[in-house]
């Protein structure tokens, strides 16, 4: 059953994605390289709304200006002939030797600069094609060895690398925010800012915090063994989910980048039902861009790139649907309830009340029955088997 997609679903796709050709550092090379008019024309045909790239994936590193304003242009003409979007841009600070010590947290000030000034004209081109979002990526800021990097100068460098690139924005008025995206670890053996969390602590030490948030990857967080759903929620809690990268991921290893739903495909349904249902009890909502990171697995021909294309969005409206369907049952609402799941929505400390009233309120503590309290079943297990029976269909 493949489900069709349409723009109002707001799916999008990296060029790098549908233009990976498969080489990996055991292998070369599968598939031919992709022309990015035709990626535009496929995409759009196949109804996603919008496609992300990095500078590289479009205009080759040592292109002169002339190469660069060919290409921009021929990619123009695709957009303005399919009307596809260009919702977010990134840079590529990870694939030029020079870059082999990072970019923002080299050692070596002249990459440093160097990098910054690669960042700054790509901002200028996410601000010309409409992008609103700017995701930042460190793949390379990072080491091998704990000894390689002074890290509070690491982190002041990050600091002083994404405030300079905030500032300019703001001083440009651009429309645009910048999304920093984690990882634990690939290429380099350790990555800063590895989790959710790590980018959620950084940005509120920033200058210019209030236009930066996270950009979190299904497989990322779940390479490190952590949960997706719990992270994005969390970056939505503090307002900052201002992107999002789906894909699949099978376990603690090397960063797959499987199709979305075909690794944690539980995780998978509790993700999409996060973004499509909202938290139970109201809260925060996503209303960004479906954004697909995966990989065409290096085994399939184009038919299979397309195909695996298709796939995200199918995988990813099926379990729309199963969520939706697990959320209007019912039985399922009676079990919420019967869980406490809405109860968790009650402030603990009264309307109006002070500690004084909460330690003056016997009933809290002194005559409260722990044990009584503690014979409650959450029957979590019962809310659970009506998840997975939904996600099956099965019901
Ligand atoms: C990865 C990363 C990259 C980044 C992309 C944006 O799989 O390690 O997801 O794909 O998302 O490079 O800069
Ligand atoms: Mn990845
Ligand atoms: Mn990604």
């Amino acid at each position: 059953m493949t489900v069709q997609p349409t723009r109002d679903d707001r799916f999008s796709f990296g060029l790098w994605t549908v233009g990976w050709t498969g080489r990996d550092p055991f292998g070369e090379a599968t598939r031919a390289p992709v022309d990015p008019v035709e990626a535009v024309h496929r995409l759009s045909d196949m109804g996603a709304y919008g496609i992300t790239f990095h500078d590289n994936d479009l205009v080759p590193f040592d292109a002169d200006a002339g190469e660069r304003e060919l290409i921009l242009k021929q990619f123009r003409g695709a957009l303005e002939e399919t009307g596809l979007q260009v919702p977010m841009i990134t840079t590529n600070l990870f694939s030029h030797p020079v870059f082999k010590d990072g970019g923002f947290t080299s050692n070596d000030r002249d990459v440093r600069r160097f990098a910054l000034r690669k960042v700054l004209t790509n901002i200028d081109l996410a601000a010309e094609l409409g992008a609103k979002t700017f995701v930042m990526w460190g793949g390379r800021e990072g080491s091998e060895y704990d000894g390689s990097k002074d890290l509070s100068a690491a982190f002041d460098r990050m600091k002083e690398g994404i405030d300079t690139v905030a500032g300019y924005i703001k001083e440009k008025n651009y429309d645009l925010r910048i999304a920093l995206e984690p990882k634990p670890n690939e290429p380099r053996g350790d990555i800063l800012l590895p989790t959710v969390g790590s980018a959620l602590a950084l940005i509120n030490d920033l200058e210019h915090g209030d236009i930066v948030g996270v950009n979190p990857e299904t497989g990322h967080e779940q390479m490190a063994g952590l949960n997706f759903t719990h992270s994005i929620a969390q970056a939505l809690w503090s307002g900052k989910l201002f992107h999002i990268d789906l894909n699949g991921q099978r376990s603690i290893k090397y960063d797959q980048d499987l199709v979305f739903g075909h690794g944690d495909l539980t995780s998978a349904f509790f993700t999409v039902d996060l973004i499509e249902n909202g938290f139970p009890g109201g809260g925060p909502r996503y209303d960004g861009p479906r954004h697909f990171d995966y990989k065409p697995s290096r085994t399939d021909g184009y038919d299979g790139v397309w195909a695996s294309a298709q796939a995200n969005m199918s995988m990813y409206l099926l379990l729309k649907e199963r969520a939706q369907a697990f959320r209007e049952d019912p039985e399922v609402q009676a079990a919420m309830r019967q869980s406490g799941i809405f109860n968790l929505s009650e402030p603990t400390i009264g309307d109006g009340e002070s500690v004084e009233d909460l330690l003056a309120d016997e009933s809290a503590f002194e005559k409260f029955d722990a044990d009584a309290a503690a014979e409650r079943s959450f029957a979590f297990v019962r809310l659970n088997q009506l998840a997975l029976e939904h996600l099956m269909n099965a019901r």
